[in-house]
Parts: C-alpha cells; structure tokens; sequence
C-alpha cells in the first residue's frame, strides 16, 4: 500500500534531464536490490547494476539534506578547487546534499555516455518535497556500472586549471575530458 505522498507524487509530471515532461508511472517504483556499491574504474566508489535491468526505469532517489543555494555556497565555496561533490541541485530553492543523510546515489559517477538519467519528480507546491529519481535509460547488464551525465557548470570562469581539476574519467571515446559543460546550459547538478 502506497503511502498518500507517494500516491499524491505518483500522479505529478515528471521533468527529464532535457526539460521535457512525461508523466509518472506506477512502473515507476524503485526497483528493490537493483543496484550495489563498490569500488570504481571511473572514480572512488560507483553503483552497479545488481540484475539486468530494464530501460527507463527508476533505481534510487537521490537523497542527502536540503540546503538553500546560499547554504551551499557558504558550506562548499572550495568544491570548485578540489574538483569533488555530493550536491546535487533540486530546483530552484533548494539543493540536496548527499554527504549528510545521503545513499547509495551520492556514489553514481558522470559519464559522458551515461546509461541513466536523473528525473525530477515535482510535487506541484512545495519545492521542498519535489525529488529526484535516477532511471535508466537503457537496458543495462548485470555489473554495469551506473551512470548519468552530471550537467555542472561552476559559477567560476571554467579555465584550463578549473577543467582540470574536474577532469572526466569515464573512459568514453568521445569523452569530454571534463565534467563541466559550457556555461551557456542549464546546470542540473553541482
Ligand atoms: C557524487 S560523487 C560520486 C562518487 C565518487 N566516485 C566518490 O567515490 O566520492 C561525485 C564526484 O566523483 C568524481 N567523479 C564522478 N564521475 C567522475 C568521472 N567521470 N571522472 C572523474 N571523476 C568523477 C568527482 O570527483 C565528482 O565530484
Ligand atoms: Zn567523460
């Protein structure tokens, strides 16, 4: 039996990572033991997928505590030099922050050919409960390891040094060679 915010959340839109809305599924609960965390070819810790799974279907929300954008700033000013983050951001009041409170979800790395997507899930009202779901947007094989394209543009000038210290590992052959992306698009994460 749902829980009345789950069904209430169920019947919302959802936003894609492109801006495009679809609309929520029942198909969309988190698939249970989909997924594990282990070490990572790509950086530290990843998640892997536990069983095939099928395309566009949801894994985890992305959980951590709430900040406003101006907490963040003032908390995580020197993320940009050390090239590292759990922040995502959830819209515009409001960023998660997976170091505190987090899941398994603070430990999917980017790549720039990503196999999932982070899809936000809006309540309509209160920006504080809209949340984020990371689906999949292909199938994926047993021990695969999850991905989605982290979309960060730092409030700095991305200069060499800046796109060093973020360099990209995913190992892609039309890697970026970072995980920044030019400044003219809409940041999704930080
Ligand atoms: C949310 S954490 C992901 C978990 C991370 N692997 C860890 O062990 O802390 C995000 C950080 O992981 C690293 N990371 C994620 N994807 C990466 C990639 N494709 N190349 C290099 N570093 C990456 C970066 O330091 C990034 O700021
Ligand atoms: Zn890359």
């Amino acid at each position: 039996m749902l829980h009345a915010r789950d069904s209430f959340v169920l019947h919302r839109e959802r936003r894609l990572s492109d801006n495009s809305r679809a609309p929520f599924r029942l198909a969309d609960l988190p698939m249970p033991r989909s997924i594990l965390v282990r070490r990572s070819p790509i950086h530290g810790n990843g998640v892997f997928a536990a069983k095939d799974l099928p395309a566009e279907k949801y894994l985890i929300r992305y959980r951590g505590r709430l900040l406003t954008h101006a907490e963040a700033d003032e908390r995580y000013s020197e993320n940009a030099e050390t090239g590292h983050t759990f922040l995502f951001i959830l819209n515009d009041d409001y960023v998660i922050d997976g170091s505190e409170h987090g899941n398994a979800a603070r430990w999917i790395n980017h790549s720039c050919v990503p196999n999932c997507q982070p899809v936000l899930v809006e309540d309509g009202g209160d920006p504080k409960l809209d949340r984020v779901m990371i689906e999949t947007l292909r199938p994926i094989t047993l021990g695969e390891e999850l991905t989605y394209d982290y979309g960060i543009t730092l409030e700095h000038r991305h200069t060499q040094r800046l796109k060093k210290l973020w360099q990209c590992r995913c190992g892609e052959p039309n890697c970026s060679g970072t995980l920044l992306k030019p400044k003219s698009r809409k940041r999704s994460a930080a």
